[in-house]
């Protein structure tokens, strides 16, 4: 495991559209392993890869302050219901902290690291995390969500 570099708002690279993941090899596990390793050290609780750089359809969060993670390649979210506003913050962009409304549930379809399918079912924090790790993945970040810009 080794920690990668968090790329930053004003860099193309988070702006770009993530191509899907079709190798589940050794490499993906690496790589997801570093995201894990780089999610701790940064003590946030989602990752999407565009932020370390790569441009593929993977996040991994910690709603546990990273005991436990949940790894999702290639997701999808096929149910939303319900809207929460609350603040989110990013890696990517340090000290800022806006409102963002997000559906309260959410369904997501993915697989892990292996290729098997997983179903992801979230709540409150946890959808709105996975909706956000999943707009990265589609160069949206965060803050062009944002109730303030929206407001402006
Ligand atoms: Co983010």
């Amino acid at each position: 495991m080794a920690r990668r570099k968090i790329y930053q708002v004003g860099d193309d690279t988070l702006r770009q559209i993530s191509k899907p993941v079709t190798e589940f090899d050794d490499k993906l596990s690496a790589l997801m392993d570093d995201m894990i390793d780089t999610l701790v050290y940064a003590d946030g609780a989602g990752l999407a890869a565009p932020q370390v750089g790569v441009l593929k359809r993977i996040f991994v969060a910690t709603f546990d302050g990273g005991r436990t993670f949940v790894e999702a390649v290639n997701p999808v979210i096929v149910q939303a219901k319900g809207k929460r506003v609350a603040a989110e913050g990013c890696l990517s962009i340090p000290s800022v902290s806006e409102k963002v409304e997000r559906p309260r549930h959410v369904v997501v379809n993915a697989f892990d690291r292996h290729g098997n399918p997983i179903v992801l079912k979230a709540d409150n924090f946890e959808a709105s995390c996975y909706c956000h790790e999943i707009d990265h993945l589609d160069g949206i970040l965060f803050t062009d969500k944002s109730l303030r810009r929206k407001n402006r």
